[in-house]
């Protein structure tokens, strides 16, 4: 099942999601809504999705695949993530969202983090994340912790 996105400026997109228990994550509800998730995240071209973003706000996002550096032939599923710079720099590069269709813009983000969640199965995991892998969990942890992109983001424009 394909969901619709939500869009900016909703409200939801702005607010903190809630924590999911491990117990929850093994659930055949929950399991059916990370393969809807992973759908709805390549029918609509994103590389990440968070569950905000579909309009369920809980601690989960998704990425594509090609950019799962901890397993290339698997979409990821995150649960509570959380992450701690391995950096001291950041790197800008060019970012946009299923939420804020159309635009771009240039943001700072570290290019080397520690993250920690729950996997699909409830388990704790724990990696390294570097570069374009980084800059996506970043970006996600942020919508699941109420916030977008185009905050602090520079040079935003829109396209056709
Ligand atoms: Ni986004």
């Amino acid at each position: 099942m394909v969901y619709d996105i939500v869009f900016e400026p909703e409200k939801m997109l702005h607010l903190p999601s809630a924590p999911v228990l491990p117990e929850e994550i093994t659930s055949r509800n929950m399991q059916k809504f990370i393969k809807d998730m992973i759908e709805t995240m390549y029918v609509k071209n994103g590389v990440g999705l968070a569950a905000v973003q579909v309009g369920k706000p809980i601690q989960l996002f998704t990425l594509i695949k090609t950019y799962n550096d901890l397993n290339e032939h698997e979409d990821l599923a995150l649960f509570n993530p959380t992450w701690k710079k391995l950096s001291i720099h950041k790197q800008t590069d060019e970012e946009g969202c299923l939420s804020v269709p159309k635009m771009y813009g240039l943001k700072k983000r570290y290019s080397k983090i520690l993250v920690s969640g729950l996997d699909k199965y409830g388990k704790k995991i724990e990696f390294i994340a570097e570069d374009f892998f980084a800059r996506i969990i970043q970006h996600e942890v942020d919508h699941l912790n109420g916030h977008l992109y185009v905050e602090g983001a520079t040079k935003l424009h829109q396209v056709e």
